[in-house]
């Protein structure tokens, strides 16, 4: 590495995290700075890099080194720069939603690879940004039950934002839209990171809604037992911001939660995020066949002996 590219690199946990020292992110960048930095943070999940003066242009620029800035469809876009989020949450404007575990956007075909978060205004206390590595939680899983979870695939869904739409004739139109945009997607439980090839549990308790082709009953036990992972304290980190700290996590390999406990304090934060690829897992996905025994034969749609629902009944 060339001299003005080197900087200083201290993990923060155990099993991932990292801080860096050293560099000024608001000036140009090279490749070879970039090829460093995104190896980090394939390396270390997270990637905290304190003090750093940027603009909202700055950060933008920033975050199309590693790729596409994409556009979030619920959050609180800046008008000037809809891939800019401005969460600019005080007194009578409550934080919402972000207080669950979640990787960004998994309701997506394509959900982020990594999201950039930077610190404006913080409060004296609280506001911090826990991180959980799913990368970690998958290696302590026991080999039962990673043998058992590879294959199967995960229904991801939006409904957690249903309640933003007003329920009036242009709020279910505004939402019907976004169903149409965003319809259910089905991602791998354990995704292989395209870039280190490790093996990371993909669900999340914000935008995972089943596992497909199981039982219900079974999926939502599955479902509780894995989104527990992000539970377990050693797989954690704690991040306590100060003004001016930028954190990046690569949204493949970790899942995160924001603290709303300094509410109704003032903490002013700017988000973007860098689009990524479709989720693939190693294996091919796992048949309905190979995972449920049917007492009677499923609901056929094309099966012309199968009495018709109203909504089929053509005046
Ligand atoms: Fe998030």
């Amino acid at each position: 590495m060339s001299d003005k590219n080197k900087y200083t690199i201290r993990k923060l946990s155990p099993y991932f995290c990292a801080e860096i020292r050293g560099i000024d992110l608001n000036g140009p960048l090279d490749d070879e700075l970039i090829k460093s930095i995104r190896s980090d943070l394939e390396a270390h999940e997270v990637l905290v890099f304190p003090e750093q003066d940027l603009t909202s242009e700055d950060l933008m620029r920033l975050g199309r080194y590693f790729g596409p800035l994409t556009v979030h469809p619920f959050a609180e876009n800046s008008e000037k720069n809809p891939e800019l989020i401005v969460f600019d949450y005080k007194d009578g404007n409550p934080p919402v939603l972000t207080d669950r575990w979640h990787s960004d956007e998994t309701y997506k075909l394509c959900p982020p690879m990594a999201t950039m978060l930077y610190s404006r205004i913080v409060p004296e206390i609280g506001g911090d940004t826990c991180f959980s590595s799913m990368t970690t939680a998958y290696d302590f899983l026991s080999t039962k039950t990673q043998d058992f979870i590879r294959g199967l695939e995960a229904v991801h869904d939006f409904a957690s934002y249903k309640y933003l739409f007003p329920d009036t004739e242009k709020g279910r139109q505004l939402l019907q839209r976004k169903e149409l945009e965003y319809p259910p997607i089905a991602h791998p439980v354990v995704r292989i990171h395209p870039s280190t090839q490790k093996k990371t549990l993909f669900v999340n308790p914000h935008y995972t809604r089943y596992i497909k082709n199981m039982d219900q009953r079974d999926s939502d036990a599955l479902l509780a037992q894995l989104f527990n992972a992000t539970s377990v304290l050693e797989y954690q980190y704690r991040h306590q911001w100060k003004p001016k700290m930028l954190v990046m996590w690569d949204n493949r390999s970790v899942q995160h939660a924001a603290v709303h406990d300094y509410y109704p304090h003032h903490r002013y934060m700017e988000r973007i995020t860098v689009g990524g690829d479709k989720p693939i897992s190693e294996t091919e996905p796992t048949t309905v066949e190979q995972l449920r025994k049917f007492k009677v034969p499923t609901y056929d749609h094309n099966d012309s002996r199968r009495a018709k629902r109203q909504f089929e009944i053509e005046s």
